[in-house]
């Protein structure tokens, strides 16, 4: 048996990009992508700071989930039902994406997607729409497997640098896919799609879950090895193999999958919670000396955080589904040195809301970014509200203690910007964070809940 496979490189070719001619050495591999111009982009949350967060508040069902989930759907030869399915940009986005290819979805009641996929009648998802999503780039995989083919606009999503797909290229050449990339349009075409051993050259949470989709239908055995490991790579997977999948391993670093030629479907799925919004309120009871019972959680996945927070000092108390968040008004939180890892580390995705929370913690505190390049940009907003910090390649260093005072800041990216709310909270006087349209591509009801934990915050439309 081959541990790994060898790998048609992607040719040396001139692109015509509009009138000019651009030299493309390796399509995949230097790509920056869009930043996202979704949504009310006028809109802006006003922040006065200084409350304390007390109470409970419900998690919705994980975002990139229902990417991957949606997008594996489109394979299936009959109909599914998808529960907790959360109610925010991202996904309505891929939703009409899914619907232009020709699927059936009805939203059945609050958080339930009634999907049929059987009308999907073509391969070619090259709408603007697909640009302003990271997570469209699944459909290539997903449609790949049901016609052998798919065509697909290069996907945007939050702008921290450099966001390659050069590993979901590899894994799909690996199943016999001819690779190729046209005026900023990714075409993937095979004959046939048989099961190889691919080996990632980095840990991908999106080449994971684009191989994984390809490979469901592939004839034989794909094996996945290096693959990431991230919760929601095990819902995709756990999703597939409700809808007659064979998927084993997801959650370990080898997956391995025996193609299935005909997926039936027609069972229901629900979503797991959203860990990253979890964390988010978990952080923002530590950060207001609050109290929040953070409630539809995986305790699991919120361990590299929950460690985290008792290191700085914040009490951390789990039940079956819920995770209680405390810290006393007398008590102080204590700096620490984080480092974000794929899972089980400490999640990228949190790594701006705890950079908020070390800016409270008296001393000198590390944050080390080993994910993305280009992660510190909203740094800069923080220093506007008064934050120590010095941010160089893949390290920040904090001096936290400073009071912050309130300002107009940005949301740079999604996280960035539940970051600047955060920093909002904590200031002192009133903080307006704009281009919020970024926040609610992945917070459900971010302001509603905030209000019912006792935040002075609104939304206000321009
Ligand atoms: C997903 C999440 C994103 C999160 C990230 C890491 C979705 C929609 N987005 O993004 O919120 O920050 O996981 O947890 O689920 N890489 C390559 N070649 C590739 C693919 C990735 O070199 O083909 C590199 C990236 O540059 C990055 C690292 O691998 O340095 C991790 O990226 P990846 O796990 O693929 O992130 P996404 O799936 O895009």
């Amino acid at each position: 048996m081959k541990t790994s496979t060898a790998i048609k490189s992607v040719q040396v070719t001139d692109k015509k990009i509009g009138e000019g001619v651009l030299k493309v050495h390796h399509p995949f591999m230097s790509l920056t992508d869009l930043s996202d111009e979704g949504g009310n982009s006028m809109a802006s949350y006003i922040v006065r700071g200084g409350n304390r967060l007390a109470g409970d508040v419900t998690v919705s069902g994980s975002k990139n989930a229902a990417l991957g989930i949606l997008s594996a759907a489109m394979l299936l030869d009959g109909a599914c039902k998808i529960e907790n399915v959360p109610d925010v940009a991202d996904i309505n986005v891929m939703i009409e994406i899914c619907k232009d290819l020709g699927a059936k979805i009805k939203r059945d009641n609050e958080g339930t997607l009634l999907i049929d996929p059987t009308s999907i009648n073509t391969h070619e998802a090259i709408e603007d729409k697909v640009r302003s999503i990271r997570g469209s780039y699944y459909l290539l995989g997903a449609l790949l497997a049901r016609f052998g083919k798919a065509s697909l606009y290069m996907p945007g999503g939050c702008n921290f640098g450099t966001r390659p797909v050069d590993q979901h290229m590899k894994g799909f050449e690996a199943l016999g896919a001819e690779v190729s990339l046209e005026h900023g349009i990714i075409h993937v075409e095979a004959d046939k799609l048989l099961g190889e051993h691919i080996f990632l050259d980095v840990v991908s949470v999106g080449a994971t879950i684009n191989i994984m989709i390809a490979a469901v239908k592939a004839e034989g055995t794909t094996v996945i090895e290096n693959a990431a490991r991230e919760p929601h790579i095990v819902d995709v997977a756990n999703f597939l193999n409700t809808m007659g999948a064979n998927v084993r391993g997801a959650g370990t670093d080898v997956i391995r999958i025996t193609g299935t030629p005909v997926m039936p479907a027609g069972s229901s799925y629900s979503i797991i919670p959203d860990q990253i919004e979890a964390g988010t309120y978990m952080m923002m009871a530590a950060l207001t000396h609050g109290d929040i019972t953070v409630r539809n959680l995986i305790p699991k996945h919120m361990e590299p955080l929950s460690a985290k927070l008792e290191e700085m000092g914040a009490h951390v108390e789990s039940g079956d589904d819920s995770i209680r968040v405390w810290l006393d008004e007398n008590e102080h939180l204590k700096p620490a040195s984080f480092k974000t890892m794929p899972y089980p580390g400490f999640p990228t995705d949190l790594q701006p809301q705890a950079t908020v929370l070390l800016c409270l913690a008296e001393g000198s505190s590390k944050m080390m970014e080993n994910v993305w390049d280009n992660r510190f940009q909203y740094v800069d907003d923080l220093k506007m509200m008064g934050a120590d910090i010095m941010a160089s390649g893949k390290l920040a260093v904090i001096q936290g203690g400073n009071p912050l005072t309130g300002a107009k800041v940005t949301a740079r990216d999604l996280r960035a910007g539940a970051a600047m709310v955060m920093a909002g909270l904590a200031a002192e006087g009133v903080t307006e964070i704009v281009e919020i349209n970024k926040i609610e591509r992945g917070y459900e009801r971010f302001v509603n809940k905030l209000q019912s934990l006792g935040a002075d915050i609104s939304r206000l439309d321009r």
